[in-house]
């Protein structure tokens, strides 16, 4: 079995472009992971997932260790075969959708206990537990165990968190064990202190992993803030390993943590808003379910070639969100990942021709034409 790999082709300022090599298929960064929480990328077949270009889907331990149970999965071969989706799949930790979902929680520095969102059933997860869920579902890259509070917190309860992360960390990295063609990533804490920031990844480094994320942003900071702390993290994290920044973002992030040599992201947003109305074009937002749209014979994005956009008009995308009829959200979401997938061949190419600057010129020039 082939190793996990990241090999970096070109970097242009702090954006990088390579490719994640695993057994299950390669991973070209930057790479945006349509969230698949519970076993599907909600409205959307596999197949057509594939075709809008992604590379890797994102599942959750918290959502599917709760219902079907991670047990059941693995006993039915695994979360690959039970969804139908044969390429990479990371799975999240659990615990940071313990904390934004569950009811009754109880932090201790073994792990947390919780109450489920679905039937107020009592569940616990530890670092040890977390790494045996994520290795019955047969994720090919494994988060680490972690926590992380809402912002803004004070510096005392940050730092304290921080340092629990770092000690789950170890935990996860003795428990994932050496497993081939696997991977473990690390989760970076520290909120936006820059010498917690710093202290975290040297406690990662010394661990060693496949991989690192950024965690505990897209918080509720806001997008400077963000920025900000983007401006020293990831290079705090090793320049040969992937970075994945979690929970990322809107267009406009996803494009400004890439210029900061983000590798690797994630969001519900474009899936999660195509349910909602709410289209991602070149040039902006675009909320179909505005009454300017009902005798709109153009089609949502001129440039797009989503099926939404080569065989629908903006009227039959109305009419369809406005009826709450199902094709609604298969094709509002389809086109909003279509976008996503595009948005990030784009950066692809524009870093490996060293012309990003002026691809991010073009990319702010686009969105900034007003009513569309
Ligand atoms: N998703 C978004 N942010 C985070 C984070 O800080 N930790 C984990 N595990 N998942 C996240
Ligand atoms: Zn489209």
């Amino acid at each position: 079995m082939s190793e996990f790999t990241f090999e970096k082709h070109a970097q242009d300022g702090r954006a990088r472009t390579g490719v994640i090599s695993t057994p299950r298929g390669e991973i070209r960064t930057p790479a945006f992971m349509p969230v698949g929480t519970a076993a599907t990328v909600k409205a959307m077949l596999p197949g057509s997932v594939r075709e809008t270009g992604a590379d890797i889907l994102l599942g959750n331990t918290y959502h599917l260790m709760l219902r079907p149970t991670a047990e059941r999965i693995a006993a039915l071969g695994g979360l690959h075969k039970f969804m139908n989706w044969e390429r990479p799949i990371l799975t999240d930790s659990g615990g940071f959708q313990v904390m934004s979902l569950a009811g009754l929680r109880k932090l201790t520095e073994e792990g947390v206990t919780f109450k489920s969102h679905i039937d107020g059933s009592k569940h616990a997860l530890t670092p040890e537990r977390s790494m045996e869920i994520q290795a019955l579902l047969g994720s090919d890259i494994v988060m680490c165990f972690d926590e992380c509070p809402a912002l803004p917190a004070d510096r005392g309860r940050i730092a304290q968190s921080m340092e629990l992360s770092m000690r789950w960390a170890a935990r996860s990295k003795v428990a994932f064990g050496d497993r081939p063609g696997h991977a473990l990533f690390g989760i970076q804490q520290g909120g936006l202190e820059e010498d917690l920031r710093a202290q975290s990844a040297e406690a990662l480094r010394e661990i060693g992993f496949d991989g690192y994320a950024v965690g505990g942003l897209a918080v509720g900071e806001g997008q400077e803030a963000m920025f900000g702390c983007l401006d020293y993290a990831p290079e705090q994290l090793p320049e040969d390993k992937p970075r994945y920044l979690m929970g990322v973002g809107k267009p406009d992030d996803i494009v400004g943590a890439v210029a900061r040599g983000i590798d690797m992201m994630d969001c519900v947003l474009p899936s999660r808003s195509g349910r909602t109305g709410q289209a991602f074009t070149r040039h902006g937002v675009v909320n179909i379910r505005n009454a300017r749209h009902l005798d709109d014979p153009r089609p949502l994005d001129e440039a797009c070639g989503c099926p939404a956009c080569q065989n629908y008009s903006r009227a039959y995308l109305h009419h369809v969100t406005r009826s709450k009829e199902i094709i609604g959200s298969m094709l509002m979401t389809w086109h909003n990942l279509r976008y996503y997938q595009d948005l990030m061949a784009g950066m692809r190419e524009a870093i490996a021709a060293g012309s990003f600057e002026s691809w991010q010129r073009a990319f702010h020039a686009g969105r900034a034409q007003g009513d569309i």
